[in-house]
């Protein structure tokens, strides 16, 4: 992160960072967290890419359910079976290690 102060963003705010705003910027939002993914996911959520439906999205719920589903809005997955809580942890490490944090996630 640039500043010490966390930097958040809403669903809205997020949405513009699917990779064909301004900057160009591809973020990805997992369990609260949000990852710049620009350069090491192009292959997977740049234009034209499998998982492109996560581009400046939350992909908590898809990753749990693994279903290419988003919601925009606050999605409080207390839905979601252990399973599939198993499933988005797993994800949320791999994206933890692989993709640089850039803020968090916010109504
Ligand atoms: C026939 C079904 C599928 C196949 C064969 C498949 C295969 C793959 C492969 C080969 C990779 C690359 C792994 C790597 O190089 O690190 C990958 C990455 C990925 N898959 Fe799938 N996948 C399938 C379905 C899904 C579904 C249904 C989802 C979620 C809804 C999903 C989400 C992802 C994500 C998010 C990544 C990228 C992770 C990252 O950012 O590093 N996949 N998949």
């Amino acid at each position: 992160m640039a500043d010490s102060k966390a930097n958040t963003l809403s669903y809205e705010e997020l949405r513009k960072f699917d990779g064909k705003g301004p900057t160009g910027k591809i973020y990805v939002a997992l369990c609260g967290k949000i990852y710049d993914v620009t350069e090491k996911g192009q292959q997977f959520y740049g234009e034209g890419a499998p998982y492109q439906a996560f581009a400046g999205r939350d992909a908590s719920r898809g990753l749990a359910t693994m279903e290419m589903k988003v919601k925009d809005t606050k999605d409080d997955l207390s839905d979601l079976t252990e399973i599939q809580k198993q499933s988005m942890l797993s994800w949320a490490k791999t994206f933890e290690e692989k993709y640089d944090l850039v803020g968090f996630l916010v109504e």
